[in-house]
Parts: structure tokens; C-alpha cells; sequence
């Protein structure tokens, strides 16, 4: 899906549809350090540390690293003066996802759209333009601190260009022949691209960002859940998910449901200012017990699976197979249970996925880790395992 580049299929309803998504063009997070954080994505979940932009390449203002696996690319940004807007925002939410970016194939069209919808701007279109060619970037204000950055490239910075290592923009020049990028690839970890994105938002205000996914962003809605699907004793929370027109994208939206005890949501809030925003990304592998046990070896906290999953799961997943004809299950059962893998099952295959705990000290921002055999959905039969072992994990925390 996200593979698809500018000559893909949708590039005929490009002249058309200026909310044409092309790609996940980057997601950038902002950090409090992030030659620090460069260093714990590149060692723990395998990425290139490829380029970035500092003092040293002329940018006065914040530090920036790209760091790349696969199609997926991350901009880890952190401010250097008190006057970037990152400094603040840092100071409220700690480490996380300040913008998820798409590429279109004009960006000031794409955020003209979204004005003349009623969306809000986040920052006016603005273009870098060097020999090599020119990026665009344009900002839509999403839910919370949640920014779509629009990006359209040209010349030797568009996108075809970019996957094969080429220079993400104006101001970025290559890292370096680091020691971490060689280890990496001797031992790859295999992810690809990234197949979702999850915003958490406040109780009550699902079907607002959902309805602005329609009306202002032209996505629709892909799935839903609620709190039925995924609830425990304790805790429970509802779910949209919003894919973007060529289903190239997909943008799940919770919100926490009222329980006996609080919502993974709600935590989420808490340690989030009260403000919603970004909670995970999952991140796509062909092949899910080698990347697990890669990123188990290089020392990835998943969340522990209870034992008493793995008695019911198979009966549960094959069933759903064998009455719609799918194959069974084709990876090692007794690999999937060791390296605590989930599975989950629907009309169309199978997937198998596992989350990290939290990827900083709040209880805000993780990765998923998925891989898919047929099923688009997202795992509901795994909702109630993985609530209670997120549940006893808050618990720890004092947050339940
Ligand atoms: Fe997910």
C-alpha cells in the first residue's frame, strides 16, 4: 500500500483531487534530544540514521535527523533556541509525534482544499528551492498538538528519489558513515512501511475528528469499534478508523469509554497535557517473528502476553479461517507463542501484531510491530488479552 509512488494508480484523480494521498511522506516527532533519540530508534528498532540538519549544516533554530527503514521515515526534531515552537511543546508533552506528513502532488493546492473545507491552517504553504529541486510543505491543524504537514517535491527531491536514499530537503545533508547504520545492516529488522496511525482524543470527541477526516481531509470511515469490542472489567475504549480516499492511508481515532477503572485513553491524556494527539505507529513487516525476535535481541520491551492467551487462540483464529476457506496459520505456533506474538483472524486472513510499552517516560507514544496475511483489520480479537496486560502495566504505573 504504502509502497505505491507517483506513477502508482490514484495519480489518475490527481488533477482532480487535490487530497489525493500519495505516501506517509514522514512522521516527525519532536524530542528533547535528538542526537539522544536518533541513537535509541537506530539501536532498539533498527533504523538508518540517514541525514539531518543542524548548526553544522546552517540551521540555527532546532536539530533534525532522518532516520529511515524500508519506506517509513522519521524526522526526529528537537528546538535549540527557547523561541521554537518545539521547546514549549516538549515542555508539555514530553517525546512524541508532532506531525504526520503526507506527500500529494501539490502541496499548496492540497491546503487550499482543506481551507476552502473549513479545516485550520497550522503554518502558510512555504517552498525550499536549491539546484537539486524543490520541496513544498504546507500544515493542516489536526486534533490536539496534531499537525498533516502536505509535501509535494520535485526534481531530484521527489519521492522516487527519496526511497532510494536520496536528499529529504533543502538544508539536510548525509549523516555520515555512522557505526550504528553498518550493524544495522547486517542485522535488518525488517520493517517497511508504516501500515497506520492512531490518534487518541478526548472522551465525547471521536465523531467530531471523524467527521472533520471526512469533510475537511476527504477520508472515510474505514471500520469501527466499540466499547463492547474492547473492553475489559476495568477499562474500555471506542475506535473509528478514517482511511484516506485511495485507502492508502489509514488514520484510527479513540476515544476513552467509561469503565470501572480508566481508559488506557484517559492515561493517555493525563500524561498529555489534557491534549490529544498521536499515541501509536504500526509499522509493517513481511515477516513477523524475525522482525520480533531481531527487536527482542536488541532489547525492545513488548508488552507480556498472559500465558492463558495462547490456550484459546489457535481454536479461535483457525476456526475464523477455515469457515472462509483461508490456510491456516502458516508460521510456527510454538515460535509465535515463545516470542509472545499475537494473532487475530477475520473474514479476509490473518495478522499477527505485538505492541512495545511506551517508548519514552510518560505513558504516551509506542509502536505497534504488524504483519498482515489477508486481514485488513486491526486485531479486535486481541483487544481484551492486550487490555488486561496494558491494565497491569498502568496498574505499575499508579494510573488505573
Ligand atoms: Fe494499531
Amino acid at each position: 500500500m504504502s509502497t505505491k509512488t507517483q506513477s502508482a494508480p490514484g495519480a489518475a484523480s490527481a488533477s482532480t483531487d487535490p487530497l489525493a494521498l500519495i505516501d506517509v511522506d514522514h512522521v516527525r516527532f519532536w524530542v528533547g534530544n535528538a542526537r539522544q533519540a536518533a541513537q535509541f530508534y537506530a539501536h532498539a528498532f533498527g533504523f538508518e540514521v540517514s541525514q539531518l540538519s543542524d548548526l553544522t549544516t546552517g540551521c540555527r533554530d532546532s536539530a533534525s535527523f532522518l532516520l529511515t527503514q524500508g519506506n517509513i521515515r522519521l524526522i526526529l526534531e528537537t528546538p535549540l533556541t527557547t523561541s521554537h515552537p518545539a521547546a514549549e511543546e516538549v515542555r508539555r508533552f514530553g517525546d512524541g509525534v508532532k506531525d504526520v506528513a503526507f506527500t500529494v502532488f501539490d502541496a499548496t493546492k492540497a491546503w487550499e482544499q482543506v481551507m476552502r473545507n473549513g479545516g485550520a491552517s497550522a503554518y502558510e504553504p512555504r517552498t525550499l528551492t536549491d539546484s537539486r529541486g524543490s520541496v513544498t510543505m504546507a500544515g493542516v491543524q489536526a486534533f490536539g498538538r496534531t499537525v498533516h504537514t502536505f509535501v509535494s517535491r520535485t526534481g531530484g527531491y521527489a519521492l522516487p528519489e527519496l526511497k532510494q536514499g536520496g536528499v529529504f530537503s533543502p538544508g539536510f545533508a548525509t549523516a555520515g558513515d555512522l557505526a550504528v547504520n553498518a550493524r544495522n545492516r547486517a542485522n535488518p529488522c525488517g520493517l517497511k512501511f508504516v501500515d497506520h496511525c492512531v490518534g487518541n482524543v478526548e472522551l465525547g470527541r471521536m465523531n467530531h475528528w471523524v467527521r472533520w477526516y471526512e469533510e475537511v481531509m476527504g477520508f472515510s470511515m474505514f471500520k469501527h469499534f466499540d466499547d463492547k469490542d474492547i473492553a475489559t472489567d476495568y477499562s474500555a475504549l471506542m475506535s473509528k478508523v478514517m482511511a484516506s480516499g485511495n485507502h492508502l492511508i489509514k488514520m484510527p481515532i479513540n476515544e476513552p469509554a467509561p469503565g470501572k477503572r480508566k481508559s488506557q485513553i484517559q492515561e493517555y491524556l493525563d500524561w498529555h497535557d489534557n491534549t490529544p494527539g498521536i499515541q501509536h505507529l504500526a509499522l509493517r513487516t513481511d515477516d513477523e517473528l524475525t522482525s520480533v525476535a531481531e527487536l527482542r535481541r536488541r532489547g525492545v520491551d513488548f508488552l507480556n502476553i498472559p500465558e492463558a492467551y495462547y490456550e484459546s487462540v489457535w481454536e479461535r483464529v483457525n476456526t475464523m479461517l477455515k469457515a472462509n476457506g483461508h490456510e491456516m496459520v502458516k508460521e510456527d505456533h510454538q515460535r509465535i507463542r515463545d516470542l509472545g506474538i499475537l494473532v487475530d483472524a477475520d473474514e479476509e486472513g490473518y495478522l499477527l501484531q505485538l505492541f512495545t510499552k511506551p517508548l519514552q517516560d510518560r505513558p504516551t507514544l509506542f509502536f505497534e510491530i504488524i504483519c498482515r496475511r489477508g486481514s485488513r483489520s486491526f486485531g479486535k480479537g486481541n483487544f481484551k488479552a492486550l487490555f488486561e496486560s496494558l491494565e497491569l502495566e498502568q496498574e505499575r504505573r499508579g494510573n488505573l
